[in-house]
């Protein structure tokens, strides 16, 4: 089964994304946007290379002795301007120039900075999407958003930059290990809970298999994912408007990243931060407990945290508070009226977000309880 979407911007086509459950086509692909013609260079981390190159290095045997390799150390501590500047270096020394073509192989940290790279080097060169990790193919993978950290400011310098093609191989999920695949799961689950309650309870019936990572239904998640991520990007690009909606878990979720000091993994803390929002929605009388308590709970099943220990939730209302997703000192805090609609609330006091806040933490005392 392959699956094929649309990206338009300003209603004009912009790039596919294709779905399968291999590397087959990826070559043909590329082929037919005239994106085999030059020099390619396949950008990847340390982790995935071991397991993907070999397989995606044959995709490419036709035109072989044209394609390059450039590893990065693993992990979010790679994406900064240090590894861009080797990046920039490797691409010059070996001859890289404005038709050449870039190729992200790996998660966020490897897409964002391979899209860096190519909005930047010689004012702009084309590159392609290969997501491995979930939250990759379901989210940072498409939208244009590239950027790196600086000074420990998480993606301070970057740029809007289109991929021109997008290709997902899901069976690159197979060597991902569970916590990875778990997390990106939380933004799955997201994207139910803001505009699609049929694609959430879809979710909820097809729980066994998407533990087992059974193929035909990761390609139908990933692609109901991407579906509603088309949505809200192509209204609004450039994140002006309503695209603000996919934030729904994250203004306190992100908080709550920091304050553990990046212990949780980020769709874990976006789980916490969707019980969170989905507690103040409950409270402002949009939900009733019944529909609260059923959001929260389903969480658990995939294996995604619902509570966490002990943390000092005015540090963490604090934290919320220098999100980047402020206007002007005043939180847009996404609630849910239902399960599939979303909105943006202004309203959110500093009491309810702690309040919430007291929901999800686990002290002392409730363990004596
Ligand atoms: N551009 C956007 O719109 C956007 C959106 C959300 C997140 N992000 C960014 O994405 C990044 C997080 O992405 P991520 O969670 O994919 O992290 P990641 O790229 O660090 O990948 C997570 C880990 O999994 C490993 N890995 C990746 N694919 C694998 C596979 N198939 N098998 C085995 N191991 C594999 C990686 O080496 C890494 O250790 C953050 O930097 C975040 O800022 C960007
Ligand atoms: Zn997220």
């Amino acid at each position: 089964m392959t699956e094929r979407l649309e990206i338009l911007n300003n209603r004009k086509h912009c790039y596919d994304i294709v779905f399968t459950d291999n590397f087959d086509s990826l070559y043909e692909e590329m082929k037919n946007l005239n994106l085999t013609d030059n020099k390619i260079c396949i950008i990847t981390d340390s982790n995935v290379e071991q397991f993907w190159f070999d397989k995606i290095y044959e995709a490419f045997s036709p035109v072989k002795d044209r394609v390059y390799k450039c590893v990065i150390p693993a992990g979010e501590s790679s994406k900064n301007l240090e590894s861009i500047n080797s990046i920039y270096s490797y691409l010059i020394e070996s001859g890289f120039d404005r038709k050449s073509v870039l190729i992200a192989l790996g998660g966020g940290v490897v897409g964002d900075m391979t899209g860096f790279v190519a909005a930047t080097f010689l004012r702009g060169i084309s590159y392609v999407q290969v997501p491995t990790t979930l939250l990759s193919q379901c989210d940072s993978s498409i939208g244009g958003k590239t950027a790196v950290d600086f000074n420990g400011y998480k993606n301070m310098i970057g740029a809007f930059y289109m991929p021109s093609f997008v290709y997902m191989n899901l069976s690159t999920l197979s060597t991902l290990p569970d916590r990875q695949y778990y997390s990106g799961f939380a933004e799955v689950m997201k994207y139910g809970i803001i505009k699609d309650e049929e694609f959430y309870n879809w979710l909820i019936e097809n729980m066994y298999e998407i533990r087992d990572k059974e193929t035909e239904t990761l390609i139908e998640m990933v692609y109901r994912s991407c579906q509603i991520k088309k949505y809200y990007v192509e209204k609004d690009p450039k994140e002006k408007g309503d695209r603000v909606i996919l934030n729904f878990g994250h203004t306190i979720g992100h908080a709550i990243e920091k304050y553990m000091n990046f212990e949780l993994f980020h769709g874990e803390c976006v789980a916490l931060g969707c019980v969170c929002a989905a507690f103040i929605s409950m409270k402002k009388g949009y939900l009733d407990s019944d529909e609260f308590y059923e959001i929260r709970d389903m969480f658990v099943p995939f294996c995604l945290p619902i509570s966490v220990d002990d943390i000092d939730t005015k540090e963490v209302l604090r934290l919320s508070k220098s999100d980047k997703k402020m206007d002007n000192g005043i939180i847009r805090f996404i609630l849910i009226k239902k399960i599939g609609k979303a909105f943006i609330d202004t309203t959110v006091t500093d009491e309810e977000i702690l309040e919430a806040l007291d929901e999800i933490n686990f002290t002392e005392e409730d363990a004596h309880e």
